[in-house]
């Protein structure tokens, strides 16, 4: 699968860092290119016994030969990116885009304030004035920014180039289909499309160069910050669930409610799912925690499993069985066999 974007299908925070860390090892990936909106997006990755919380770079840093890039539609905040790429030591294999719109204090200072911080409940990053300054042209780039120059590099002639010697590459989107600026709860979204086709334009990737779009779901939905999310649950049913999730990025607890079918089947036909990965079956299902053979998962499990299938019409091809990395079931090699 030399080209594979991967989005969420829900409101974020489904398990796309987990998911870009598994695949970058599993596949070998030679290069990963994060799209979305910017720093607003928190994933995490539990590897090797540690957690980290990236907000800048791609889930990708735990495949030690990856290279780690930023695509020009995102936006970068100097500060969380030179602190990411210092704490993972991998400043020799990192690239921004010369393109990239950075993220000044003006703008986080906006964005903690009036409308956005009060109705919308934005993260606070910084994320939405920033790009409403790109929009009408004002904002600075990465390309005039000194502590950025030794990163730059021209990300779409790299992710093109390496689609065109058939290496592997994974375009890893953020946020989540719901909190897409066009086809999300508006004005309960985020400040830019993020479904797959906006996320292969954040890297400079064309339609026709994208072999797999893989939609990850939650075995049941959250969202941060305001808007509507039907069946929500109390904080209370959700903790005795073990659906209580504080959000990575803001601390915030996160709402809850069950696994949502309409919207998942929508998600499928906006980003063109050719595959859908359900993370979190161990939250459900605890008898699952750990597990990487689909033949081992409970009969209940399946069933779940098998009922997404049948509703969304694409392959479940991946499965999360718990935090860590290695936690996945992989049914990709069996699924192709049948
Ligand atoms: P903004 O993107 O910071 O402007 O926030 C707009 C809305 O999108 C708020 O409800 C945020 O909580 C939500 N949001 C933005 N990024 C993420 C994310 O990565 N995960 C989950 N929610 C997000
Ligand atoms: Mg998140």
């Amino acid at each position: 699968m030399p080209c594979t974007v991967l989005v969420c299908g829900f409101f974020g925070d489904t398990g796309k860092g987990k998911m870009i860390s598994y695949l970058a090892i599993k596949d070998k990936t030679a290069v990963t290119a994060r799209a979305g909106v910017g720093p607003n997006a928190g994933h995490t990755v539990v590897y090797e016994g540690k957690t980290y919380k990236l907000r800048m770079l791609p889930s990708a840093f735990t495949a030690p030969d990856c290279r780690l890039l930023i695509g020009p539609g995102v936006l970068v905040n100097p500060e969380i990116f030179l602190n990411e790429v210092n704490d993972l030591g991998t400043k020799g294999r990192v690239g921004v885009d010369p393109q990239c719109a950075i993220i000044e204090p003006k703008h986080m200072e906006a964005d903690k304030k009036g409308y956005l911080a009060q109705k919308i409940k934005s993260t606070g990053s910084g994320s939405g004035p920033c790009n409403s300054d790109r929009v009408m042209r004002i904002a600075k780039l990465a390309r005039e920014f000194p502590n950025l120059k030794e990163f730059l590099v021209d990300v779409p002639l790299e992710v093109n180039t390496a689609i065109n010697e058939g290496k592997n590459v994974l375009i890893e989107g953020t946020q989540g289909t719901y909190l897409s600026l066009f086809h999300g709860t508006y004005p309960y979204c985020t400040s830019k499309d993020v479904c797959a086709a906006a996320a292969c334009s954040d890297v400079g990737v064309g339609p026709t160069s994208v072999d797999d779009v893989i939609v990850v779901f939650k075995a049941y939905n959250t969202r941060v910050g305001g808007g509507p999310l039907a069946g929500e649950l109390s904080w209370e049913e959700a903790q005795k669930r073990g659906w209580a999730e504080i959000a990575t990025n803001t601390g915030r607890k996160r709402r809850a409610a069950p696994f949502d079918f309409d919207l998942a089947k929508r998600a499928v036909m906006l980003n063109g799912a050719t595959q859908v990965t359900v993370t979190k079956i161990d939250v459900l299902f605890p008898e699952c925690k750990g597990l990487t053979a689909y033949d081992e998962i409970s009969r209940e499990a399946k069933a779940f499993v098998e009922n997404i299938e049948k509703q969304l019409k694409v392959p479940v091809t991946m499965l999360g069985t718990g935090p860590g990395t290695m936690e996945v079931v992989d049914r990709r090699a069996d699924l192709k066999k049948s």
